[in-house]
């Protein structure tokens, strides 16, 4: 089948818009017809050309849609399930899998093997590659069983993209790899999408007081919507006193959710004693960061964290339970729907940071 889709030829050069030839799904994956798909930053660094990735490519991995058809030996899906896709598909067998660390599995299997068919190719009859198994920004796409999760069909697709990476990050990165415990002291350097949704999730978690910090102010206003305490525009100013004064002395957790060497450092120097900072943007390929080695001594923590170290097909559905119940604050985390012939003002927008997280919708598909 043919669908439109957004093809990046080349890192840094513009997305244009093609027609492409869908393959019919393997016996182990589905045909999907997308909904929404957000825009995350890490779309951005591999366009940018800041990942290592292959090209051309069809970005787009935080991506809810309705399944349309599944192959032969698809076991957990059928057609009309409402799903949300993740790039953390697992094999449920090597050692990261069977010890429950599933977002860092060392065999995904989300792709086909190199030399197999290509699942989507260009008018010329060219291979046309997909992040980590997933390409939302397509009317629809082929992908792993392992790479979706069914969801209830009363959740608006168009609010259910997100949780595929953002939420799932955001909420993990609070809930699984930092575990924040009640009462407990948070800053977040960076209140984009991810950011956003490590506040929010703070405040699910019981945090006494959440430190949100950003460059544009109207993120800060967000990020007070999502439950920040304090705020700090970030210019030429000191965050590490200035958090420190306002603490009382520093923070029990810090979240870095921009992907600079220098807000990295900063997150771990506003720690107090025993406390961690989590690093959660991704830096550039070659960055390394300088931390003070005394620092360490009180026990001070700088941990990675991929993906929330999610266990996605349980997260999701209740995550989700979460949002019905009033408790995700989704609606102002998506600021803005385009369709995808618009989706470099969404890009151009996230690079000004004046949006939270914009998705591409796909008519038809979405519900109102
Ligand atoms: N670890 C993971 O598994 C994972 C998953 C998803 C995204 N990410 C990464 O997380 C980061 C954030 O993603 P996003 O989609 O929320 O990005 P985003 O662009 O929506 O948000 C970044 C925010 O940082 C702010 N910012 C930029 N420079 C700043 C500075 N010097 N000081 C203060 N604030 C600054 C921007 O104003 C913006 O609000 C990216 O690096 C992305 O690649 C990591
Ligand atoms: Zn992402
Ligand atoms: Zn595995």
């Amino acid at each position: 089948m043919s669908v439109r889709a957004a093809v990046v030829y080349r890192s840094g050069e513009p997305i244009v818009i093609e027609t492409l030839s869908l393959d019919d799904p393997g016996p182990r994956e589905l045909r999907v017809r997308v909904a929404a798909t957000g825009v995350c930053h890490s779309d951005l660094h591999v366009a940018e050309g800041a990942f290592p990735s292959r090209f051309p490519i069809v970005l787009g991995h935080e991506t809810s849609g309705v399944v349309e058809s599944v192959g032969a030996d698809v076991r957990t899906l059928r057609p009309g399930d409402h799903v949300v896709c993740c790039i953390s598909g697992f094999c449920g067998q090597c050692e990261p899998c069977v010890t429950g660390h599933l977002s860092i599995c060392q065999d995904k299997g989300v792709d086909r093997p190199r030399g197999a068919k290509p699942r989507m190719v260009d008018g010329d009859g060219k291979a046309i590659h997909q992040m980590t198994g997933i390409s939302g920004f397509s009317e629809a796409m082929i992908v792993s069983e392992r790479s979706c999760v069914s969801i209830r069909r009363d959740m608006p697709l168009d609010l259910a993209c997100v949780l595929g990476c953002a939420v799932l990050t955001g909420f993990g990165a609070v809930a699984h790899t930092a575990k924040v415990t009640p009462g407990s002291i948070v800053a977040v350097l960076g209140c984009g999408g991810v950011g956003l949704m490590i506040v929010n999730a703070a405040r699910i978690a019981g945090a006494g007081r959440i430190v949100a910090i950003d460059r544009v102010p109207a993120k800060l206003d967000l990020a007070r919507k999502m439950g920040a305490s304090d705020v700090i525009e970030a210019k030429d100013n000191d965050l590490v006193a200035e958090t420190m004064a306002l603490t009382g002395g520093g923070v029990h957790f810090s979240f870095e959710a921009i992907g600079l060497k220098t807000t990295v450092e900063t997150a771990f120097r506003m720690l107090r004693p025993g406390g961690a900072c989590t690093v959660v943007g991704v830096a550039a390929m070659g960055a390394e960061f300088s931390i003070p080695a005394m620092d360490l001594l009180l026990e001070r923590r700088l941990q990675g964290c991929y993906m929330g170290s999610n266990h996605f097909p349980l997260d999701i559905p209740r995550l989700i339970d979460f949002y019905m119940d009033g408790r995700l604050n989704l609606k102002t985390l998506v600021s803005r729907r385009l369709p995808l012939d618009d989706v470099d003002q969404a890009f151009a927008a996230m690079k000004s940071g004046e949006a939270a997280r914009s998705v591409i919708t796909f008519p038809g598909v979405v519900q109102v």
